[in-house]
């Protein structure tokens, strides 16, 4: 448990990648020169390499806990991947992998499982386009870096990093190495989520204005009951205040507002509730000695922020996991010819209101909808999906991940998308120190946001 407290950073900060300057400039400017060849303006960004369609993806993962088993098996099941190698420091998990890949069919891995640093071992053996991590946050970067650094594309679980500088670390070191950094945000791949974005494409909801999204969701059994590995997760509770998991509600909206392509995020403000939840639910479940009784939790249960876009718009994003509640994401998009929103399920709860279409001041559900607005890539592959964690998203992300560098193609989600729905957690954590001050956000793009195009309907046999 001692070593999950969050003080450990790997890799270099900010200023050490400014110290580095000429070297980034070179890369940067390799990477570019390619641009100019290229016709897709959603591509125009360093950090979006133009890669040759790689006819087999050899994929390196680390951190095969929960999220990190789903994704290896959905990985054994799309095609044109080669599970080439896994590592975690756990050795039975390795060799439940190589297990599982064997009963499919496939080749064993090589298993990597000599402590925590024997992802750099993989990365160094091994012969890798993809590494795919799905470690607990703080190894996020460290591994994404790595895999960069040695050759490979990198996949990271949500959220992207811990720190406003690892953020900086994920952009430079994608722009530098001309490799793409994607984020797994799979949310995006979600069918409400997927439809909505469909809609706003569609202009269903007129100009965009205000949105609202969420992580609400009681995690008190998974940080306080064992389920996590070493309880890396708590640490975070204990240790900082702010939104530690924007990106499911952000990335979204992002999307729909063309954040990066067309607008940016400006500024935020946070602040958060009173800590009460997880020490309640430690005294309850844990009795009044253990540890995590006595601990000091930073995290307020609620935290509550407003972004505001450099275009005006305005969102709301609340992170509550420490207090019994149902699920929600809020999901709510509103523009100038109506509104949406729900639970981010595809239940009845999920409800639209479109002038000239809804009935006056009455809600709609939103499936009444499905019939002409189901987004085309859902239509045509969630039926691959089923059976895959969280509702099939998880497998669609990969797939998805996989086919972009099958065919040569720009990632949904780019290094960019990456850092600015993660740096949420950093900036977060500034407004609330500071008396809910506004925090600027980083210009990742570095201006190239206002040329780029918007991320264009995915789907219809891939395109
Ligand atoms: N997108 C989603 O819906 C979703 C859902 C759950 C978890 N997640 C994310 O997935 C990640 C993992 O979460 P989890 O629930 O699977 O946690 P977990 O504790 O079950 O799994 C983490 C795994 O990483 C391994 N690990 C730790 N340090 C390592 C290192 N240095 N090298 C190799 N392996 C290492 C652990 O042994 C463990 O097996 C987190 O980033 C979490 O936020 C995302």
């Amino acid at each position: 448990m001692a070593d999950d407290k969050l003080e450990m950073k790997e890799g270099c900060s900010r200023r050490d990648f400014l110290k580095m300057g000429t070297a980034l400039g070179v890369g940067a400017s390799i990477a570019g020169a390619n641009l100019s060849a290229c016709s897709e303006a959603h591509r125009t960004a360093p950090g979006v390499p133009i890669i040759k369609p790689l006819e087999t993806v050899r994929v390196g993962m680390v951190g095969v806990g929960h999220q990190g088993k789903g994704h290896f098996q959905s990985l054994l099941k799309i095609a044109g991947v080669d599970l080439h190698a896994v590592c975690d420091t756990v050795a039975d998990k390795v060799t439940e992998m190589q297990g599982l890949a064997v009963e499919a069919g496939k080749p064993e891995p090589k298993g990597y499982s000599r402590g925590e640093y024997d992802l750099k071992r993989m990365c160094a053996e091994e012969e890798l386009d993809l590494v795919v991590t799905a470690t607990p946050w703080k190894w996020h970067v460290p591994i994404c870096v790595e895999a960069m650094k040695t050759g490979s594309h990198a996949a990271t679980e949500v959220p992207a990093a811990v720190t406003v500088d690892e953020c900086w670390q994920l952009v430079e070191t994608a722009e530098k190495y001309g490799k793409h950094c994607v984020m797994l945000e799979n949310v995006c791949y979600m069918r409400p989520e997927m439809m909505i974005l469909n809609m706003v494409r569609k202009n269903l909801f007129g100009e965009l204005l205000h949105a609202e999204g969420a992580y609400n969701h009681d995690l008190r059994h998974w940080k306080l009951g064992g389920l996590y590995e070493k309880e890396w997760r708590v640490y975070h509770s204990i240790n900082r205040n702010g939104n530690l998991y924007p990106t499911h509600g952000l990335g979204p909206i992002a999307q729909c507002m063309n954040i990066n392509r067309g607008d940016r995020f400006d500024y935020l403000v946070s602040m958060s509730s009173p800590s009460r939840g997880l020490q309640e639910y430690a005294h309850k479940m844990l009795g009044a000695d253990h540890e995590f009784s006595k601990a000091n939790y930073k995290l307020g249960d609620v935290n509550t922020s407003l972004i505001k876009t450099v275009n005006g718009k305005t969102i709301y994003l609340v992170h509550d996991t420490n207090l019994p509640r149902p699920y929600s994401r809020i999901n709510l998009i509103q523009g100038t010819k109506g509104i949406t929103q729900g639970f981010g399920d595809m239940t009845h709860r999920n409800l639209i209101h479109i002038e000239g279409r809804s009935e006056e001041h009455k809600w709609q559900p939103l499936t009444d909808y499905a019939g002409e607005f189901e987004h085309p890539f859902i239509r045509e592959y969630q039926a691959t999906s089923t059976g895959a964690g969280h509702g099939g998203a998880d497998y669609l992300e990969l797939a998805r991940l996989i086919y972009c560098l099958r065919n040569g193609l720009p990632t949904d989600m780019d290094v960019y998308d990456a850092a600015d729905w993660t740096v949420v957690s950093g900036l977060t954590e500034e407004s609330v120190a500071k008396r809910s001050r506004p925090i600027d956000f980083p210009d990742f793009t570095r201006g190239i946001w206002k040329t780029r195009e918007p991320l264009g309907i995915i789907g219809e046999s891939q395109g």
